[in-house]
């Protein structure tokens, strides 16, 4: 009774995707899923976003990748993945053997690229949609960030939709002026779903050696330090789009999870919290459940955008 009171609380439908609950596993900080196994109960988990997938695979950055900040992490892993077809023979026979929704996230440095991974992993059964992975430097454009540019971002959703029937998600950076035009230009170009946040460039030096800490220089800010940052985000974007917003950014609690919802967030993602504990989407969609009851709340879409400003 007690579950299926929590099932009913917590059940949403992402595009279209049934969901047991809105806490998905973050790309980059669940591996391919199935690493997991033994350290968290996966049929548990809302859906499971996969490391980021290009056509060929990556090697990554030079070490150290990682450092850790006053609440939070930088990372420089560099997109280390074995690439779309060996995910497909070698991890997602695996990884679909379990209940819960995969997504995978997908990124390039031009637009074939994208189209390219796309196409190999249509063919495959038991993915539930794609997160574009857009905060990488179009090569064939001068290096300017698909996320940076409307109108950029809006060629390579509009070329890459077509290619699936499945729901596309288009994951936004939050090194951006203002995060509403793209957005929008996401919707526009007919995107199923945005995701925020992306890790914030940042930058860890050693006074010292008065080198950077990170091997490949610059990294990627996440973790609790940037939640802030992160709902101001999400709340802004939920404003300016009618389609699915994702949450993201330093969630460790439910009430956490909580306050993306209200941002305007219909479902949250957990990144940087995996490092310490990896079951914490599960035990962070529990938390969530706890909270809901104490509110008195049928379904957390009660939640979302309820924000009193
Ligand atoms: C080690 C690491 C690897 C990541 N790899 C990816 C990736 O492959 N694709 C992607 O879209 N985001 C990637 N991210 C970003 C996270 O998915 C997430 O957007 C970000 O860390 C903010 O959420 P958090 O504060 O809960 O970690 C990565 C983050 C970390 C820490």
């Amino acid at each position: 009774m007690l579950c299926l009171e929590r099932m009913s609380r917590l059940g949403i439908t992402l595009c279209g995707i049934p969901l047991k609950n809105p806490v998905l596993a973050a790309s980059g900080t669940y591996g391919y899923g199935i690493e997991f196994e033994s350290v968290a109960d996966l049929n548990s988990l809302g859906g499971i976003v996969v490391k980021g997938l290009s056509r060929e695979p990556i090697r990554g950055n030079p070490p150290p990748r990682l450092w850790q900040t006053e609440g939070g992490m930088l990372n420089s892993v560099g997109l280390q993945n074995i690439g779309a077809r060996a995910f497909v023979a070698e991890k997602l026979p695996a990884l679909r053997r379990f209940d819960t929704a995969v997504f995978v996230n997908v990124f390039g440095y031009a637009q074939e690229d994208y189209a390219e991974v796309i196409r190999i992993l249509d063919d495959a059964e038991g993915i539930a949609g794609y997160e574009l992975n857009v905060s990488c430097p179009n090569t064939k454009c001068g290096g300017i960030y698909f996320s940076s540019d409307p109108a950029l971002l809006s060629d390579l959703v509009k070329q890459v939709r077509p290619l699936s029937k499945r729901p596309l998600i288009v994951k936004l950076s939050p090194n951006v002026t203002r995060i509403e035009p793209l957005a929008l230009a996401a919707q526009e170009a007919g995107a199923d779903a945005i995701s925020l946040v992306n890790t914030f460039v940042s930058l860890a030096i050693d006074a010292h050696s008065r080198a950077p800490r990170l091997g490949a220089g610059f990294g990627g800010l996440s973790g609790p330090a940037i939640k802030p940052i992160a709902l101001r985000l999400v709340y802004d974007a939920a404003k300016a789009v009618r389609i699915p917003v994702i949450g993201l950014g330093g969630i460790r609690s439910g009430v956490d999870a909580a306050e993306f919802l209200v941002a305007g967030a219909s479902a949250v993602q957990v990144g940087t919290a995996n490092f310490w504990d990896p079951s914490s989407p599960v035990r962070i969609a529990r938390e969530l459940d706890d909270f809901m009851r104490k509110e008195k709340l049928k379904n957390v879409k009660e939640l979302v955008g309820t924000l009193k400003l």
